[in-house]
């Protein structure tokens, strides 16, 4: 999506210059030293509101390019510097830093089945996953057995799946600190695992008690993509049990788009709440 025919963009400490020849896209913005040099996109995260470039280091890492595509608006913006002020080499955001590392950061949640290895013998990474976007095993778990047998039982539908089909959506769709490392295979989230195991999901409260710095004082978060928490922190999830797919299907299937809902937002909220909805403009005063 990005517009790479002689792009440019200038902020208050990143500069990024986009060309594009033939396939081949490049980012030429300060490296790692904070000189100039060219940077080649070899893929890139999204597409359908944001685009994010990423750059493949020759030791493995895949760092998001300081400069991502804003679609609808069809222009160049740095999110990460308007969040963090500018940034030097030294900060941890800095997009050549560990902070901007898309394997470590990112693509857990961008890809299927993510797979991570560090060598300590040649200091480099490997980086595997089994779809590069979020596809069926994410939401149906494992599946080469089911394709074998047909066997219902041998695949996840997660709005029969209790907890466990909620935790499908969940484990994206909520800022979360990761329990174990990248690194440790055995622990990473498979479908089927319980996510309270793996991740302790961001919420306005610390553990210590004090506030999070990813909301503002009044509880409402300062970054996208909370809907985990919104719902765990709502009363109709603790006394309702409604939960990610009472209200929305699913998110590839051809007959809704994807974020079609099961009913009218009306329909939905008044299949639990029928007094309000029935109150009408006594209720709402609109
Ligand atoms: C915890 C899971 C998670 C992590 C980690 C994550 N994302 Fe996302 N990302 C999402 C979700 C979920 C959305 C969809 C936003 C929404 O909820 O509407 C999204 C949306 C996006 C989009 C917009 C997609 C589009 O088509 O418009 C981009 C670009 C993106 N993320 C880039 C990144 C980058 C770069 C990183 C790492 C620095 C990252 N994400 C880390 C879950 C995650
Ligand atoms: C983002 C999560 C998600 C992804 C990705 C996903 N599914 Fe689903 N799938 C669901 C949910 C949720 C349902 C239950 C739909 C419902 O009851 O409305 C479902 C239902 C199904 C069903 C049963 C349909 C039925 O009538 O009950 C099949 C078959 C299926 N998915 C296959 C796939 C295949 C094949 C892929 C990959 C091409 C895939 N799914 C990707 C979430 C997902
Ligand atoms: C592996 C991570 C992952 C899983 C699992 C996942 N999502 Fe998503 N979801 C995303 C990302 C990333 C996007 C942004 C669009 C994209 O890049 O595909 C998205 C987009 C969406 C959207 C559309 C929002 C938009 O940007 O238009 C809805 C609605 C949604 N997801 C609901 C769900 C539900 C419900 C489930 C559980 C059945 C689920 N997702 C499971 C990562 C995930
Ligand atoms: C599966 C059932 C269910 C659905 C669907 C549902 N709710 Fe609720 N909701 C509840 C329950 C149960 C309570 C707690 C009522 C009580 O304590 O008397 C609640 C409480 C609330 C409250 C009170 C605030 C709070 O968190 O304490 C609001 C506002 C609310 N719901 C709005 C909505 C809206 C808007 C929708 C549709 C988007 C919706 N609800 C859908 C079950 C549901
Ligand atoms: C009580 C009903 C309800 C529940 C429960 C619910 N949602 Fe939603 N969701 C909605 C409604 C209504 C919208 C707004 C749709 C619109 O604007 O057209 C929405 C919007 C979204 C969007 C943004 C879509 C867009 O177009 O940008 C995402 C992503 C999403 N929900 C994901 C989730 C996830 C993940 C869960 C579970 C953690 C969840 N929702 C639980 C009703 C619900």
């Amino acid at each position: 999506m990005g517009n790479f025919a002689n792009g440019h963009y200038a902020g208050s400490s990143s500069e990024a210059w986009m060309t594009r020849k033939g396939n081949v896209s490049t980012m030429r913005t300060h490296g790692p030293d904070g000189e100039l040099a060219p940077f080649h996109v070899d893929y890139v995260i999204g597409g359908k509101r944001m685009q994010d470039a990423v750059t493949v280091f020759p030791d493995g890492r895949w760092q998001v390019l300081p400069v991502y595509f804003h679609v609808a608006d069809r222009t160049w913006v740095d999110y990460t510097e308007a969040k963090q002020g500018p940034l030097s080499p030294e900060h941890p955001f800095y997009w050549t830093n560990a902070r901007r590392m898309a394997n470590h950061e990112c693509l857990d949640c961008h890809t299927t089945a993510l797979h991570v290895d560090y060598s300590e013998a040649t200091r480099a990474w490997t980086t595997s996953f089994v779809d590069g976007n979020v596809a069926c095993e994410d939401c149906h778990g494992p599946g080469s057995r089911h394709a074998e047998t047909s066997e219902p039982a041998d695949i996840v539908h997660p709005v029969h799946s209790g907890a466990v089909g909620m935790s499908a959506c969940a484990r994206c769709h909520g800022p979360r600190r990761p329990l174990f490392s990248l690194l440790d295979s055995e622990h990473q989230f498979r479908l089927g695992d319980a996510y309270d195991e793996l991740y302790d999901p961001i919420v306005v409260t610390m553990p210590d008690g004090g506030a999070s710095p990813d909301y503002f004082v009044d509880g409402k978060p300062k970054t996208s993509s909370f809907e985990y928490q919104a719902m765990l922190q709502s009363a109709c999830y603790r006394k309702g049990k409604a939960d990610c797919l009472t209200c929305h299907t699913a998110p590839h299937d051809p007959k809704h788009n994807a974020t079609e809902l099961r009913d009218t937002p009306a329909a939905l909220c008044g299949s639990c709440h029928a007094e309000i909805r029935a109150a009408g403009a006594a209720h709402t005063h609109h």
